[in-house]
């Protein structure tokens, strides 16, 4: 079904005038489109897409009616705004056809998992490049995205990136780009997380003898209500939770058993297996720009982990 875009699309947005090529348009690259369009940030004709299926830029067309051409190149020529949203592994054959083409004016903006602006910046000899990562959220307007600009990214480049960026949900800058690795861990990955344990709750309610639906059902709203909760009431978790122990009671008896099954362990250990995977993903796409001889320190160690 084609997206209607709003009447006056685009006026006073921060992409008003704004030329968008998006290379690598998979399910990512699709949720910002989708909401780009639907948010009146910019017109269908502003956006020119490449992909390599004719099928997938067939359904493009269709659904958004953007430009659609075949080639990387093509869709990056000309643009203002390049969005990157290839997987990692095909990082290194499409940075080489965009490098021919990358103008200095030009803003990338990727959103490639584990790509470090170092490694974009060389790989694209281009300076001004912003690296973000937002999470699979973002599909509904709901998602969280944390960015990093170069220094060579313009007032006018970041007004940009928070326009496409706020069509997603909510997105925070920083300073410091191994933020952007440590929320590839946290919220990057978060969802991966909370899915996990909303299908052990509800599993854990079917144990108990509900229908799997309304498992389901009371499982989603209380996650829903008890982040709604959490939001609005600005109060530490931890005193949610203590709001709900009665001494002697059913919580204080289920926390103990969470304890002694290690969960905030587990949580904390899983954060750290993904936060050094995406280091060991930065390191890869940077190899080849350097000896990983003199890599330089590499994954960082734990704080308070085992040493030695
Ligand atoms: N999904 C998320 O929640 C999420 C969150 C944060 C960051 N990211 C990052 O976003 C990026 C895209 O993820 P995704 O989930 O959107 O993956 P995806 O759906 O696979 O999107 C990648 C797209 O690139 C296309 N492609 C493959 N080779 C290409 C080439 N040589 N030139 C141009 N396009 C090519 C793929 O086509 P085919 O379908 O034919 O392979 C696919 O449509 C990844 O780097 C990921 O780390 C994703």
């Amino acid at each position: 079904m084609a997206i209607t875009p709003p009447p006056d699309p685009a006026a006073g947005s921060p992409l008003a005038g704004c030329r968008v090529g998006i290379v690598g348009a998979g399910v990512m690259a699709e949720a910002m489109l989708a909401g780009i369009i639907r948010q009146g940030l910019a017109t269908p004709g502003q956006v020119r897409c490449s992909h390599p299926r004719p099928a997938r830029g067939q359904h493009l067309l269709t659904t958004y009616g953007v430009e659609v051409v075949a080639s990387n190149a093509e869709a990056a020529r000309g643009a203002d705004l390049i969005l990157l949203a290839v997987k990692p592994q095909a990082l290194p054959r499409v940075m080489p056809e965009l490098l021919a083409v990358l103008e200095p004016d030009q803003l990338v903006l990727s959103v490639v998992a584990g790509a470090s602006t170092r490694a974009l910046g060389r790989g694209l000899a281009h300076p001004a490049v912003v690296r973000a990562m937002p999470n699979t959220p973002a599909q509904i307007g709901a998602g969280v995205t944390v960015w990093y600009a170069t220094a060579a990214v313009t007032e006018a480049g970041k007004a940009r990136t928070r326009g496409v960026l706020s069509a997603l949900g909510r997105e925070f800058e920083v300073a410091d780009e191994r933020q952007v690795a440590m929320a590839t861990a946290v919220s990057g990955t978060g969802p991966t997380y909370i899915f996990l344990f909303i299908e052990a709750l509800i599993d854990a309610a079917v144990h108990l003898g509900f229908p799997r639906h309304v498992a389901r059902e009371l499982v989603l709203d209380t996650i829903q209500g008890s982040t709604a909760f959490a939001l609005q009431s600005g109060r530490h978790v931890a005193e949610l939770r203590d709001m709900v122990t009665s001494p002697g009671g059913t919580s204080a008896e289920a926390l103990a058993a969470l304890e002694r099954g290690r969960l905030r362990t587990v949580v904390s250990d899983a954060v750290w297996a993904a936060y050094q995977r995406t280091r060991q993903l930065e390191a890869d796409l940077e190899q080849p720009d350097r000896d990983r001889a003199d890599a330089g320190p590499g994954p960082a160690a734990r704080p308070g982990g085992p040493r030695g």
